[in-house]
């Protein structure tokens, strides 16, 4: 395809438009510049103990085996944290048989995400109880309660394996006051409490034992890997009960690697769209790398950039449309739709904009521009996801193999992500 369309000659974008386009492409200095900020940001999170909280956490989930496929026995799950909020329940039948899986799909209404912490957590109680109700599921006859493993991809300072307490919000959360679904008094005991990457690492490693780094790009982004106990000095005592693998024996650290940048360090690769989406968030100053890079903010970016250029009265007329006025209704997924199309085609552009988002479009222009743009801001987050994994992997320093694991719906669904984010992983990395 991209052979045949060479002819195809790109019309010549207006000064503007290449600004924007430059600003929010760096360099593959820039890259290796932001790597190295990165590799000394893990190492300060693995090192801090007290005083001021460094920006990437690096937090210990005291998972310290992961499994081998030979797990046997029912357990319910949950899964709180992306765009969908799920219950289930797994059946583990040892290495010759697949798991069955039975699920129930909810998506949290925004006054849950934003509203009483005690209001989320009955919902997720009542979720919890309709599902055990729907499913015939009891304690045991002798009382013995259901094991529940809890997906909550948020930063939590962990107690133990099982408890933590949550750190901050991020994404479109903000719930005040945090429950115990204990209160709801259901048959149940919360046996494992995980974030998203630690569970997405757990199963790959499941398909594939070489697997030693997870990520997820999705509606957030953040990594998790398996890091020698003896590296967490913060947890040397809270980890001296464990037995496996000895005193240096391997232990998952969450890297909460979408706080990047708190700190300032990533100031000066931020765009004034970047800046504008941070003041403007729930979480102000926080999660920075994960807004350069995540689903919740990427289509954000898109409508800031064009809006930009209607102010200045380049695109649409200098009017901004209806369907566009609003913040956030330029969703990450047109992204993808967008990019569907061969380089230098603009059915899916044209499509988007003028049927879904009912736009006049007034030059041919018009549609490049938008395509452009949307090609920055995907390559930017595709290129800044290898960069993280880049330095994971210079951390890890693997004698041989590494496979990483990859979840979240950027990842999957959008069609140059994966590509991208290998190529650039291949550049930072040779040696791997
Ligand atoms: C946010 C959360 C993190 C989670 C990620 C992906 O960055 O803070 O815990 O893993 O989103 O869901």
């Amino acid at each position: 395809m991209e052979v045949l369309e060479t002819h195809k000659k790109t019309p010549e974008l207006p000064e503007k438009a290449r600004s924007i386009i430059a600003s929010l492409s760096l360099s593959t200095d820039d890259y290796k510049a932001i790597g190295d900020l990165m590799a000394s940001s893990f190492e300060a999170g693995l090192k801090a103990s007290g005083g001021p909280k460094p920006a990437v956490k690096m937090l210990c989930s005291y998972v310290t085996k992961l499994p081998a496929g030979s797990e046997t026995g029912d357990y319910l799950a949950l899964d709180l944290g992306g765009t969908n909020y799920r219950v289930l329940l797994v059946r583990l039948r040892g290495s010759d048989q697949e798991p069955e899986i039975l699920e129930d799909v909810y998506a949290v209404p925004q006054e849950l995400m934003l509203g009483d912490g005690a209001a989320l957590f009955t919902f997720i109680a009542g979720t919890l109880r309709d599902f055990l109700q729907a499913n015939q599921l009891s304690a045991g006859p002798d009382g013995e309660r259901l094991k529940l493993g809890f997906t909550f991809s948020f930063p939590v300072e962990q107690h133990g394996l099982s408890s933590g307490s949550l750190i901050m919000w991020t994404k479109g959360f903000a719930a005040k006051g945090v429950e115990a679904i204990d209160k709801a008094a259901l048959p149940i005991v919360c046996v494992a409490l995980v974030n998203d990457t630690v569970g997405t690492l757990a199963s790959c490693a499941l398909e594939d034992p070489r697997c030693q780094i997870a990520a997820i790009v999705g509606t957030g982004s953040n990594a998790a890997y398996v890091e020698r106990r003896s590296s967490m000095e913060r947890y040397s005592d809270s980890l001296a009960g464990v037995s496996d693998g000895g005193p240096d024996g391997p232990v998952v650290v969450n890297t909460e690697w979408g706080n990047f940048g708190a700190d300032g360090c990533l100031d000066r690769f931020q765009t004034d769209f970047d800046r504008e989406i941070d003041k403007k968030s729930l979480n102000p100053g926080f999660q920075v790398f994960e807004k350069l890079i995540s689903g919740m903010y990427l289509g954000e970016i898109v409508r800031l950039a064009i809006k930009s250029l209607v102010d200045d009265g380049i695109i649409f007329g200098g009017r901004m449309p209806e369907s566009l006025v609003q913040p956030m209704t330029f969703l990450t997924k047109y992204l993808s739709e967008i990019e569907r199309d061969p380089p230098k085609h603009y059915y899916s552009t044209d499509q988007l904009l003028t049927v879904d988002l009912g736009l006049k479009l007034v030059h041919p222009i018009e549609a490049v521009i938008v395509r452009s743009i949307c090609e920055a801001v995907s390559t930017r987050s595709a290129f800044l996801v290898a960069t993280g994994i880049a330095s994971l992997l210079k951390r890890i320093k693997p004698s041989g193999h590494v496979t990483v694991g990859i979840d979240g719906s950027l990842f999957k669904f959008h069609p140059h992500f994966p590509e991208r984010m290998t190529r650039k992983v291949q550049e930072l990395c040779p040696d791997y």
